[in-house]
């Protein structure tokens, strides 16, 4: 498969994972997908509550997801779509969340931010530099 390819079809799967999103007080819906070096892909949208501050957002149910499924690190690449014209990027608690898995097998993912009409292309230690994690504990 190219890289385009593997591009398209881990947004298509986070675009799809949208449309389970339970989001009727914000109306956004997004949806992540998390591919793994042995090709696994794990899925997360966002999920609020009537208590507005308890929102899950859609990275980190993937990776609960991807943990509760016995994924520990192999974390390869990341999309992250939202129904804006613009590209989402994680949210700053994401990111950590996202970095705690991909540092369990010392990967730096690259994570592909899309929206209706943009894709924008990073990695995860350009969203979240001198990242703290398990090794900062000592
Ligand atoms: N949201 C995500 O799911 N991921 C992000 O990285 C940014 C925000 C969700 C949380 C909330 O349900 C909605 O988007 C509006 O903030």
């Amino acid at each position: 498969m190219s890289e385009d390819n593997n591009r398209d079809s881990l947004i298509a799967s986070a675009r799809r994972a949208l449309d389970n999103s339970y989001s009727p007080y914000s109306s956004f819906r997004v949806g992540a997908a998390l591919r793994f070096a042995d090709g696994t892909v794990v899925t997360g949208t966002n999920i609020e509550n009537a208590s507005y501050g308890l929102a899950l957002c859609a990275e980190t149910v993937a990776v609960a997801k991807a943990m509760d499924d016995g994924h520990r690190g192999g974390l390869v690449e990341i999309a992250v779509i939202g129904e804006t014209g613009g590209a989402v990027t994680p949210c700053g608690r994401c990111r950590q969340v996202l970095s705690e898995l991909a540092q369990l097998g010392d990967t730096d993912p690259v994570v592909w931010c899309a929206g209706n009409g943009e894709v924008v292309q990073t990695k995860l230690s350009d969203l979240l530099p001198r990242a703290f994690g398990p090794a900062s504990l000592g």
